[in-house]
């Protein structure tokens, strides 16, 4: 694509039709991904981190998200106006790879991986693939990941630590060479080491030019850091502040960025202050946000518009924001 953009998301807004309700999880998102970049997203649980990855996938992802407004291009594919045959023949898994949240937990535990890698191929080319055949496909990048592809292939999940098992995942999603790759919450189950062993997987996998660019959806700043280039936070399905890794973590802008970095636990002690604290209240109900920031209600800094206006994202310092209080005091 032109300026070596391969994602590029304008006003997108997705929201669960439920029979009682509408659950507006993705409300005007916009942003872009270039060529070798990889975007990390962080944010509390519900803000729409995985509804964001599922749309730019294809909203029959999960039969109640619907895709309501704006443009997803990537690879010049606009994802939203494509048929489904289009999407699975020749979006996912060839252009886009996905890791989806608890994926991990959710291998088949009473498949074999060969079997599991077979279901796999299946699904993408519709045929029965021989044993043989996956064998030659699937030993040699499963090695590449740093698995012994013979024997992992002849293994139960469960025979399998929680390192490997999320290996075998990522080597599954990215058996095509899809270019671009997104990934979601991988780490949560997994202890340090093993979170920077699978961190330094992913950055060999752009290495090698198996995947270009990434979506890396956690909350584990170490990781972030070791891998991110630039970073979206996320609140109420909403971006309130992107820009480059160190800038954001270091010296976050928005006031839900900065709680959201002192709040989560950290190894780290330039990062956050050393001050592990909450943050007070909940996250907003997405059947019915508050009107204005959706931030305000939780927010110290919050004074009267930002109850009544919504902030929009603002270019502050190389780096977007949206906040009523940092555009003032710019
Ligand atoms: N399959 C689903 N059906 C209905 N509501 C959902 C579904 N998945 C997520 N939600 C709701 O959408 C909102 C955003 O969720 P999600 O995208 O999973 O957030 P995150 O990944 O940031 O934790 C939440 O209110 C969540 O309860
Ligand atoms: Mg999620």
């Amino acid at each position: 694509m032109k300026d070596g953009v391969i994602v590029k998301v304008r006003g997108l807004k997705g929201r669960y039709e439920l029979t009682s309700k509408y659950i507006q999880a993705v409300d005007g998102c916009s942003f872009e991904i270039r060529e070798g970049e990889i975007l990390g997203i962080a944010g509390e649980s519900g803000c729409g981190k995985s509804t964001l990855a599922k749309l730019l996938l294809g909203s029959s992802m999960d039969p109640s998200l619907k895709h309501l407004e704006g443009t997803i291009r990537v690879y010049g594919y606009s994802i939203g106006d494509i048929s489904e045959d289009k999407l699975r023949k020749e979006v996912r898994g060839k252009k886009v790879g996905y890791v989806p949240q608890g994926s991990m937990n959710a291998l088949n535990p009473v498949r074999r991986i060969k079997k599991i890698a077979k279901d796999t191929y299946s699904e993408k080319f519709g045929e029965n693939i021989s044993e043989k055949d996956i064998k030659r496909e699937v030993v040699p990048h499963l090695k590449s990941l740093g698995l012994d592809g013979e024997r992992v292939l002849e293994l139960y999940p469960f025979e399998l630590s929680g390192g490997m098992q999320q290996r075998v995942v990522i080597g599954l999603s990215t058996l095509w060479n899809p270019g671009f790759l997104i990934v979601d919450e991988p780490t949560s189950a997994l202890d340090v080491t093993t979170q920077k062993k699978l961190a330094r997987t992913l950055l060999d996998l752009r290495e090698r030019e198996i995947v270009e660019s990434m979506i890396y959806i956690t909350h584990d700043i170490p990781t972030l850091r070791q891998i991110c280039d630039r970073i979206a936070i996320m609140y109420g399905g909403k971006i309130v502040e992107i820009g480059n890794m160190e800038d954001v973590l270091f010296k976050p802008m928005h006031p839900y960025t900065k709680a959201l970095i002192d709040s989560i636990l950290t190894t780290e002690e330039d990062i956050g202050a050393g001050s592990k604290r909450g943050i007070s209240g909940q996250p907003p109900d997405l059947t019915n946000p508050p009107s204005g920031c959706r931030f305000s209600p939780r927010c110290k800094k919050s004074g009267q518009n930002c109850e009544k206006d919504e902030p929009v994202l603002h270019n502050v310092g190389g780096r977007k924001v949206a906040c009523h209080r940092v555009v003032e005091n710019e």
